[in-house]
């Protein structure tokens, strides 16, 4: 067994030579798996990603090589979404720039004025992509007394979102409406920039935009442009365009909260991730289909 506990991503050859020696490999957002890679297995029997998303792997074209690419879906949707509901409320109240004052000893006594943030009791809450971190993000929102607004390709079954207090609106609705626009689409060729320039110039200027998903379902230079004009209230990303890469002018906007992409980053659930990538692994070797085949894998 070879394994890379330097923290740093393999070179494309380094991926590819472990590639060509290994049965089973276990892989990270950041190893990108196309057909140059994927070509140099010769006995690879599954490519077993640590993560929900997959958009790093050639899905079908593992496929057509006959080799099995599982994902860790079920074990991470709440501690993201717990990650989200600290991004919307740290944007809205902003935490980081106040801890970051109160640490320089600019604090030097109560001000009826200093700090003032947007209240999230009680506001429009739009969710883009309502899967299970989608659903749970709603979920927490009754405690908060929202209104839900909902929009993805497919609407919930009735009953659900009744469950949930959400409510199906087209997109550009939901942009108008929401105070709150927190984003959890899978990366695809329908989602790759879906929020631009004119999507943000939809929304309200007292909003706030919160992402955990994957980096390209923005355009991270219209939204700095608009934060920096005051076309919007405040974001908060957990995630960036050309990942780790961050674009210019982002780190001097206090509106922005800058996150090293940690939404399912719990002691708790990073231990079950671990542990469902390893089941898929042993699925693969004793003859079974492992148990979470990512869910476009051609059956
Ligand atoms: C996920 O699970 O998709 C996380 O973003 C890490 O890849």
């Amino acid at each position: 067994m070879k394994t890379n506990e330097s923290g740093i991503s393999p070179t494309k050859d380094e991926l590819g030579r472990m590639v060509s020696e290994s049965d089973a490999i276990i892989t990270y957002l950041s190893d990108k798996l196309d057909r140059d890679i994927i070509d140099q297995a010769t006995k690879l029997r599954v490519i077993a990603n640590y993560g929900a998303g997959f958009n790093n792997i050639d899905i079908t074209y593992a496929s057509q090589k006959g080799i099995w690419v599982t994902n860790t879906p079920n074990v991470l949707h709440e501690t993201t979404a717990d990650l989200t509901w600290a991004m919307i409320l740290g944007a809205a109240r902003r935490i980081v720039p106040a801890d970051r004052y109160t640490r320089e000893g600019k604090f030097k006594g109560w001000g009826a004025k200093i700090f003032l943030g947007g209240d999230v009791y009680g506001k429009t809450l739009g969710i883009i992509g309502c899967g299970e971190i989608g659903r749970s993000v709603a979920r927490r929102a009754r405690g908060f007394s929202m209104r839900v607004l909902y929009h993805q390709r497919n609407r919930l079954p009735d009953e659900e979102a009744k469950t949930l207090n959400a409510e199906f609106v087209p997109l550009d609705q939901l942009l108008r409406e929401s105070d709150f626009i927190t984003l959890h689409v899978p990366l695809t060729d329908e989602t790759e920039y879906m929020i631009g320039n004119d999507e943000i110039g939809l929304m309200k200027k007292t909003a706030y935009l919160i992402h955990t998903a994957r980096g390209k379902v923005i355009d991270d230079y219209a939204l700095v442009a608009a934060l920096r004009e005051g076309r919007l209230a405040g974001a908060a990303l957990d995630v960036y365009e050309d990942e780790p890469e961050i674009v210019e002018g982002m780190t001097e906007l206090d509106n922005l909260m800058l996150l090293p992409h940690i939404g399912s980053a719990s002691f708790e659930t990073r231990d079950r991730m671990a542990l469902l990538v390893a089941d898929n692994v042993l699925d693969t070797f004793s003859g079974k289909t492992p148990r979470t085949l990512v869910p476009s894998y051609p059956k």
